[in-house]
């Protein structure tokens, strides 16, 4: 089976695969800022703890879920489960969804890439503030969807090369390269005056309120809910990628150790992202600086590229073709779960799927729906927003972008995450998996345990807390009340899930068999 679908050239061609799935725009844009307004440290820490016994297991289940089956996201679930088949369906619809804005964002940093080409360029003439440029970016739509397209194009050409030919060649050149940028770009920003300011408030705990970048320190259980849902977000849990990636793994290769290099180099590159962009823009905008989400990317940092000279617009090429790979990486990994599920489903009815048709086709519904968000340009074009303006729900949904990130991160990838600990922990029991991690790794004793307690107990509450959170965010109808009733009904809602799976698992003929 490995043979005809394919699989990976070498461990470190699925590594860098894997680690460039895993590094994206939440790496940029959401860590540092999260990390210096929750606490320094202290959100380091329980970033770690969180990273170690939810994310580390999930990912652990998800490789060895896809290298089991051999299957992508929703074969996978309907070999394993009787009682949870339809929950690989909910993986591939979210990258789906995720794709319609991913896409849009990566054609931004493709424009701004080309903006200061020109810019460095034509030095001398004369330059527009980061606001302003990017205020009539996105009042073109068509440049927008030009942009979008080509993003799209890039990403087509990729996984059409297919697993070892396409999507881990690009990623051996790739993510050296972004290391490597990454690199240039950290010594410039620590070295510009100031720079040090931007350390702390990463790092120290407490000084993001001493120097006045935000109001008051957030709440022990809210920094525990940032924490887990970025750390979610960031090792691209749930959301049939590491099953994907894992359904063309080896037999021979090692989970384990796999698992702990892309947690590891995950969590490394979103702390030297940090370093590379904090301290410039503190440096060169005091605490007033807008310091995360797309603002950060096209507003703030474009600006601070402006004020440094006549380099300034080489390192902003260098920063946003930074950008464009973390981008890339990503995105064909999700393009990717959708592909799969078409070619393993061809197969599954006798048929030799076609890799470039496939993709050619899911790119172009893809490219569809971006559109949307393209033309709708962070609500700047009153493009119709669904709920918002009918019914008035929801302060985050202004936009487009907004409305399909909160539907998919916010409720889809904690609700997977939820689902499958409780089939694998309940339903089907931690041994067919930690039998498959165990093949090509050296025997751990505890692991059982480990992931025992972990997709028993831990992941499940800790999912259903985070979903809960979000479900109050979602219908959070005035920002003024959040925090406020919604939450405890969200929270509520949450644990009501948690309890009617938990039940469904435990009375499930596979469970009674498997007992
Ligand atoms: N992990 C990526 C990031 O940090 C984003 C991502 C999330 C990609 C979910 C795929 C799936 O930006």
């Amino acid at each position: 089976m490995e043979n005809k679908r394919g699989s990976w050239g070498s461990n470190l061609g699925f590594l860098m695969a894997a680690i460039g799935s895993a590094v994206g725009l939440g790496n940029i844009w959401g860590f540092p800022y999260k990390m210096g307004k929750s606490g320094g440290f202290t959100f380091l820490m329980l970033y770690l703890l969180l990273a170690v016994f939810v994310g580390f297991s999930i990912m652990m289940s998800e490789l060895a879920m896809g290298r089991l089956t051999g299957k992508g996201t929703v074969g996978a679930y309907h070999a394993l489960s009787s009682r949870f088949k339809w929950v690989g369906w909910l993986a591939v619809f979210s990258p789906f969804v995720i794709l319609s804005f991913y896409t849009v964002l990566g054609g931004y940093c493709i424009e701004y890439m080309s903006l200061n080409l020109s810019n460095l360029a034509f030095a001398g003439a004369e330059v527009k503030a980061g606001a302003d440029l990017f205020g009539e970016m996105l009042t073109n739509p068509f440049g927008c969807v030009m942009f979008t397209f080509l993003f799209m194009i890039i990403c087509y050409l990729i996984n059409r090369g297919g697993i070892s030919g396409g999507i881990e060649k690009f990623n051996n050149v790739g993510m050296p390269a972004l290391f490597v940028m990454l690199v240039i770009i950290i010594i410039r920003s620590l070295t510009l005056p100031g720079a040090a300011e931007g350390v702390k408030f990463m790092f120290l705990p407490g000084y993001a309120v001493k120097a006045g970048f935000i109001e008051s320190q957030p709440s022990f259980i809210s920094v525990l809910a940032t924490a887990g849902g970025q750390m979610f977000f960031s090792l691209s849990l749930a959301m049939g990628i590491t099953i994907t990636y894992g359904s063309y793994m080896k037999k021979s290769q090692n989970i384990v150790k796999n698992s702990v290099v892309v947690v590891f180099a995950d969590t490394l590159v979103a702390i030297m992202a940090g370093l590379a962009v904090i301290p410039a823009a503190v440096a060169t905008y005091g605490p007033s600086a807008t310091l995360s989400g797309p603002k950060l990317l096209f507003i703030t940092l474009q600006d601070v590229f402006q004020a440094m000279g006549a380099v300034g617009p080489l390192f902003g090429v260098i920063f946003y073709l930074f950008v464009l790979v973390a981008a890339i990486s990503s995105a064909i990994a999700l393009i990717e779960v959708i592909v799969t599920f078409l070619l393993d489903h061809a197969e599954s009815k006798g048929k030799t799927g076609n890799r470039s048709k496939t993709v050619f086709w899911v790119c172009l519904a893809i490219m569809l729906e971006a559109a949307v968000v393209a033309v709708d340009g962070l609500g700047s074009n009153g493009v119709w927003v669904p709920f918002q303006k009918t019914l008035g729900i929801g302060p985050w949904n202004d936009n487009w972008l907004d409305f399909m990130d909160a539907f998919s991160e916010g409720i889809a990838m904690p609700a997977g995450a939820l689902l499958m600990s409780i089939m694998i922990g309940w339903e089907i029991g931690t041994k067919p998996i930690t039998d498959e991690i165990h093949h090509g790794a050296e025997q751990i004793h505890w692991l059982n345990k480990f992931m025992q307690i972990c997709l028993m107990f831990v992941v499940p509450i800790a999912m259903a807390f985070i979903l809960g959170g979000q479900i109050g965010d979602f219908f959070t109808m005035d920002p003024e009340k959040q925090g406020q009733t919604v939450y405890y009904i969200g929270y509520g809602i949450g644990a009501a899930i948690l309890i009617i799976f938990w039940a469904i698992a435990v009375t499930s003929p596979k469970r009674k068999n498997r007992l």
